[in-house]
């Protein structure tokens, strides 16, 4: 059994200074839990003033990559770095150099897992990333461990702490879109480049991994159809609560008979699902087993000492392993290729909000449209106030998403159509 386990850890931001703090504060718990000193060997990092922010030496910071993942007396490498280079060049370099990794990067992992996991298999190393989904909530583990008794049927969540926090904002308190997006990037939940949050990127590469594990084929960043929210408008979600509806930024992944399902998109999700409580930064994601059924798995989803706390966890699984002399766990589970469906391919129900002249007849032309494209309604109301022009709303019942967009374009074409303004899918239309 060793008596010191050494960590290098790349990356003192917003993850990294909480990884330090942990692992500072519990280093007696942990020497009893693991039963050697885990000790940060050295830390990969520009700016030598944030050692000072957590109380670290000065030096053990280095802008020296090399020196860390070369060094013989480092058994783990932390990467938090973020984004895909150079944090893929390093784990793969630390790999080769017989480094167990543990990382937060879901950038990474959905676009270049494979290369990783095949790497670490050849090597026999462990590659643990639970923080890369859901921040401080565990979903990996239980996802590969916990419920592979399961054939897992639907995987849907909140997973991105940013735009959850936005939409809260601005439905709650009216907050405009931009103030929410500062107030979430200074409490360090925003990416670097917080486009990745607000287009849905982020989102996006968690499905894939959460898609990716649950059912044991590769899904990657570019399989995922993909909308932010910066289309979604007050006056959405105005009418969204009219009509008993929240708007959330949902990431879905579900096995059908004719492929995979996975996509994130703002969702209106009816007021008395469980997503629609979930607030602010936190994170919720339901899984549905055939064994189990549903279950949620809840917490916050990003933030310097959540995100932390998953980071710490993997550590200390890692450093368990190393003192048993057990390696790899659960690898990759990607045994199978399945077919991933286009956009069109999919059903939902939709809001269409749309300006419209406001006279005799409108509503059986866009109704004409709907009808001939195999849209069903659900529910018509008009809105706005009574002159040359009005509002209307519409929800669809379940609909093939082609069919939607041919009777889309018919409509856009009518001369009594102003504009449509938004279309917003729907979960649980009334189907
Ligand atoms: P930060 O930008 O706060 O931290 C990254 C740190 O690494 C910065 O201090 C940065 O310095 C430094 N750094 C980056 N590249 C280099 C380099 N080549 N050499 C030296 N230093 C470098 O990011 P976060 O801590 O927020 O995120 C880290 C990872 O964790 C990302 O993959 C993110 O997606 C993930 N994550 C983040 C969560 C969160 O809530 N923030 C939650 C869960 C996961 P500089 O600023 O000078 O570039
Ligand atoms: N930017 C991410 C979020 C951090 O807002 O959820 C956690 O991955």
């Amino acid at each position: 059994m060793k008596k010191d386990i050494n960590i290098g850890l790349l990356g003192l931001g917003t993850v990294g200074s909480g990884v330090y703090r942990i692992l500072t504060r519990h280093r007696d718990d942990f020497r009893l839990k693991v039963g050697a000193d885990l000790n940060i060997k050295a830390i990969l990092e520009r700016d030598i003033s944030k050692a000072d922010a957590v109380g670290a030496d000065r030096s053990l910071v280095t802008t020296d990559a090399p020196s860390i993942i070369g060094d013989p007396d480092i058994d783990i490498v932390v990467e938090v770095l973020g984004g895909v280079e150079p944090a893929r060049t390093f784990i793969l370099q630390a790999i080769e150099s017989g480094k167990h990794i543990v990382t937060a990067n879901k950038e990474l992992l959905a676009d270049h897992g494979r290369d990783i996991f095949e790497a670490a298999d050849a090597k026999g190393v462990d590659v643990y990333f639970e923080a890369s989904v859901g921040g401080g909530i565990p979903i990996i583990h239980p996802l590969k461990e916990c419920l592979a008794s399961n054939k897992i049927i639907k995987v849907m969540g909140i997973v991105n702490g940013t735009t959850n926090y936005i939409l809260t904002r601005m439905a709650e308190e009216g907050c405009l879109f931009k103030e929410a997006l500062k107030e979430a990037q200074a409490r360090g939940y925003a990416e670097r480049d917080p486009s990745a949050d607000i287009e849905g990127r982020d989102a996006a590469a968690k499905i894939a991994i959460l898609a990716s594990i649950a059912f044991n084929s590769r899904v990657t960043s570019p399989d995922v159809y993909m909308e932010g929210i910066s289309g979604v408008t007050p006056e959405d979600i105005m009418y969204a609560g009219e009509m008993g509806y929240v708007i959330k930024l949902v990431a879905l992944a579900k096995e059908e008979k004719d492929g995979l399902d996975v996509r994130v998109h703002p969702t209106m999700i009816p007021r008395d699902h469980p997503l629609a409580s979930v607030r602010g930064v936190y994170n919720a994601i339901f899984v549905e087993g055939d064994a189990v059924g549903e279950v949620m798995f809840f917490g916050p989803g990003a933030g310097s000492m959540p995100a932390a706390s998953a980071v710490v966890g993997d550590v200390l699984d890692v450093a368990r392993n190393l003192q048993y002399g057990r390696s790899g766990k659960v690898g990759c589970t990607c045994f199978e290729t399945k077919k991933i469906k286009t956009i069109g391919e999919i059903s939902s129900g939709y809001y269409l909000l749309m300006n419209v002249v406001d006279k005799p007849g409108v509503l059986a032309k866009i109704a004409k449209a709907f009808g001939d494209n195999d849209v069903s309604l659900a529910s018509v109301i008009q809105k706005g106030p009574r002159g040359a022009n009005a509002e209307l709303v519409f929800i669809t019942h379940l609909t093939r998403e082609k069919n939607l967009r041919a009777a889309l374009k018919v409509i856009e074409g009518l001369d009594v159509v102003n504009r449509v303004c938004n279309v917003i899918r729907v979960e649980n239309s009334g189907d």
